[in-house]
């Protein structure tokens, strides 16, 4: 990696007018049911239901245009579906989104398919059985594998369950198929010490594509100090095997941060902290040395909205698009605030991990639900190089976290390439 600085810092310059800049290029000539590829997406999950004038939930897509200022809902939408949780992947084969549908008329769990250019679905949604804990996606692990062509997902197989079922749906398949095993069946005796602890938290699972191995982060109770323990599992999907649990801290890594499968260095990155110390990281673990270690440091004003890392074309292997807290439409780097540094009981059974709350679309989405809209936050986004640390290319404002709803920021955002 550190070889790689100097190349990418000499291409640094020419790429700054690339990556974020281009959807606003090509905003021209755009085709909002005909989205042109490579865009930035996000996606749209309450929308004005124009026969009843309220605000309902629906599930759609968004990409980025006119001069990278805001998220502009194509395609599909008032389908009576929510995301939450940041789950849903991208899926280069069939340039489609894959993405968790929360159905609001019976709280079921789907997987809706989206394709990138078009914004419609690719075909009926999904219905997979297992169920949200609580809140609508806590509990429920998804990740897509490009080289399988299929989406593995986890959850508890009944509300306030102690049992979480693995399920996967092959590309092009209309039907969820059980893989036959629960984690707590391939777990070995007393991982769990005393209990696991569902984590409301975005992004706990990626899937590293060479041997399809499903990694998630998961949490328990501690049976030395009572207090939240996270650990990642590494599970076999085709052999029902539970092929590592490590606890952390694991090397650098503290604790359990959003995890994104980075094909440039075949990691799985996660911001999260410098172990033994309250300095913010990105973290990168690697499925076959089981090691962490720190690929740069992240400014708090760096840590990612709700834990979104996607990875812009053509900028070499080291910059991942961010979306930060953005002081005004001007737009300096601002801090989003005082970290939690310790891992939140939010209710029995319920833990979140220490980052994550400021991150908060998940907490943000959830206020929505119950409280009304929470205050606003302006967000931009930034391509970070994770070999330099540097900045080099920053937005204005494109959302604003916690508004009203419809025009929040993004539940989800992937470079679409
Ligand atoms: C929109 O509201 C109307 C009237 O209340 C209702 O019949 C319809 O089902 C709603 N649409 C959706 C997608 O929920
Ligand atoms: C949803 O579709 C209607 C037309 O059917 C359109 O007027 C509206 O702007 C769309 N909303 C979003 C958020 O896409
Ligand atoms: C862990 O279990 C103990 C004993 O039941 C309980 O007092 C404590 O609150 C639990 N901790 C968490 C984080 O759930
Ligand atoms: C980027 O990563 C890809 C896939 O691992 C690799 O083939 C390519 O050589 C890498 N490029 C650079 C500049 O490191």
């Amino acid at each position: 990696m550190k070889a790689l600085s100097a190349i990418v810092v000499a291409l640094g310059t020419a790429m700054a007018v690339l990556g974020l800049v281009r959807p606003s290029e090509a905003a021209a000539a755009i085709d909002p049911n005909n989205v042109k590829l490579p865009a930035l997406l996000g996606s749209i999950f309450f929308d004005l239901n124009h026969t009843s004038g309220s605000w309902e939930a629906c599930e759609g897509l968004s990409y980025l245009v006119e001069g990278d200022t805001e998220f502009v809902p194509y395609g599909m939408n008032e389908t009576g579906y929510a995301q939450f949780a940041a789950l849903s992947s991208y899926d280069p084969n069939r340039k489609c989104v894959v993405a968790y549908g929360y159905k609001t008329t019976d709280t079921s769990t789907n997987v809706l398919i989206f394709d990138a250019e078009t914004g419609q679905l690719v075909g009926p949604p999904v219905w997979v059985p297992v169920v949200s804990y609580e809140f609508p996606g806590v509990g429920i692990r998804m990740s897509h594998d490009h080289e399988r062509k299929r989406t593995i997902i986890t959850g508890p197989m009944e509300s306030y369950g102690t049992s979480h079922g693995f399920y996967v749906v092959g590309d092009g398949h209309q039907e969820s198929k059980d893989l036959g095993f629960t984690l707590e069946q391939i777990a070995p005796r007393g991982l769990f010490q005393l209990g696991y602890l569902e984590v409301l938290g975005t992004k706990l699972s990626a899937i590293d594509p060479s041997t399809g191995f499903f990694w998630e982060g998961v949490a328990r109770n501690s049976t030395d100090t009572k207090a939240t323990e996270f650990l990642l599992l590494g599970v076999n999907p085709d052999e029902g095997r539970l092929e590592h649990s490590l606890v952390f801290p694991i090397g650098d890594c503290e604790v359990l941060g959003p995890l994104t499968w980075h094909e440039g260095s075949r990691t799985i990155l996660m911001p999260t902290f410098r172990t033994g110390t309250r300095e913010i990281i990105v973290g990168s673990f690697d499925p076959s040395a089981l090691t962490c270690v720190t690929m740069q440091s992240l400014p708090l004003a760096l840590l990612p909205y709700s834990g979104f890392m996607t990875f812009p074309p053509g900028q070499g292997n080291t910059t991942a698009t961010l979306m930060v807290n953005a002081a005004s439409p001007a737009a300096g780097l601002q801090d989003a605030g005082t970290p939690n540094t310790e891992a939140v009981v939010l209710s029995r059974g319920l833990v979140s991990p220490p980052l994550q709350d400021a991150a908060g679309l998940t907490a943000a989405a959830l206020r929505r639900l119950q409280q009304g809209p929470p205050p606003s936050n302006p967000q931009m986004l930034v391509d970070f190089d994770l070999s330099t640390g540097e900045v080099v290319q920053r937005t204005g404002t494109v959302c604003m976290s916690g508004v009203a709803p419809g025009v929040g920021c993004p539940g989800q955002l992937h470079w679409a390439l």
